[in-house]
């Protein structure tokens, strides 16, 4: 019998993870899994915005009423992800209610995200802990999302208040979950932040302005899919450094090491020798975030999926090639990087 990963890290963070529906099912071996080391979890799917509200209207309640009663059950937290996103969202959000060939009015996607916002964090109100307010609104080639790249929430609520920023889509979000649950914890969430220097500066930058107009962000969440081999621990540590001076937390809320350095990187054997690395790329992570953890600024950390069988970069972002990023291989057997973390001597 193997040890109990959150709690022989013995972190005040929660060690968390990515999941899907069929987890929940305790006959399912990764529902053991998920039991037996975790003390958070996250849906990886089933709580986005096109599985929560299909059509206008129409909530999907029975999917989180799974996952919150089994978190109950089992004394685990609840992270939501994710409220407002460009992805995964259903067409009828940006469309006018009378007319599916014209886009929506400022007025009408405003109403739109604080019904969906509310609707769902007053059900879970005492049950979800924290939620990813707001999902990768930085573009990656600078400043915030817009239309050209992928996300038409900025474009059509623009600048409500007449003070010159087109962010206010997000100070909105933030004081309408606020409004709905004063005790959730509140993140702003992105990708890249420990990569790249333009991205973090954007992020920096907006959550500096958004919390001098009285924004209620708690946490800036780094999905931090990264790889073995890097970004280095130096520079990540330099990125959790930047936010946490703007005094808000940090949350790892996507974490999984690649094996690939990039994406033209063809397939190649998942080696012992691979799996030692990674678990050497592991621990110096799980150190770094020991070091913020011990500042009290690390809220939680979550893995990206139970075993390597359920990885989202199977097929991505190449299509055909097989990862291994995480702690329990595709036979949920644990991994070097498993040990690697729980290994105290
Ligand atoms: C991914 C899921 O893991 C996949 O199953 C799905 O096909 C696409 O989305 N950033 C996020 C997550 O915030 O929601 C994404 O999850 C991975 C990247």
């Amino acid at each position: 019998d193997i040890p109990n990963l959150a709690s022989t890290l013995g972190t005040s963070y929660d060690v968390g993870a990515a999941i899907d529906l069929s987890a929940l099912n305790p006959q399912d071996p990764h529902a053991q899994l998920l039991v037996k080391h975790f003390n958070s979890i996250t849906a990886g799917n089933f709580m986005k915005i096109d599985a929560m509200q299909p059509r206008e209207g129409e909530f999907v309640w029975s999917d989180t009423d799974r996952l919150v009663e089994f978190a109950e059950n089992n004394n685990m937290q609840v992270r939501g992800h994710t409220l407002v996103w460009h992805s995964q969202v259903p067409e009828w959000f940006f469309t006018s209610p009378d007319d599916a060939s014209q886009p929506a009015t400022r007025e009408q996607l405003l109403a739109r995200m604080k019904t969906h916002i509310q609707t769902i964090m007053h059900r879970y109100q005492g049950k979800v802990h924290t939620w990813d307010v707001v999902n990768e609104v930085i573009s990656d080639g600078g400043g915030l999302r817009n239309q050209a790249s992928g996300s038409k929430w900025r474009d059509i609520i623009g600048d409500v208040d007449g003070d010159g920023d087109d962010s206010d889509y997000i100070e909105l979000a933030f004081r309408y979950a606020r409004e709905a649950d004063p005790n959730a914890v509140l993140v702003i969430n992105d990708y890249g932040l420990e990569g790249s220097a333009t991205k973090l500066n954007d992020m920096v930058e907006l959550v500096e302005k958004l919390l001098a107009k009285g924004t209620p962000i708690d946490a800036v969440g780094f999905q931090m899919h990264v790889s073995m081999y890097g970004p280095n621990v130096k520079q990540i540590r330099e990125a959790f450094e930047r936010i946490v001076a703007l005094g808000v937390n940090i949350q790892v809320t996507e974490l999984d090491v690649s094996i690939y350095s990039g994406s033209s990187e063809q397939e190649k054997p998942v080696t012992d020798e691979l799996m030692i690395q990674q678990a050497y790329r592991y621990k110096e992570l799980f150190d770094l975030f020991q070091e913020f953890d011990q500042r009290g600024v690390l809220d939680s950390v979550t893995v990206w999926g139970l075993a390597d069988d359920g990885t989202w970069l199977d097929n991505h972002p190449v299509q055909g090639r097989k990862d291994a990023p995480l702690l329990f291989d595709r036979k949920l057997k644990a991994k070097p990087a498993y040990w690697a973390l729980v290994d105290t001597t």
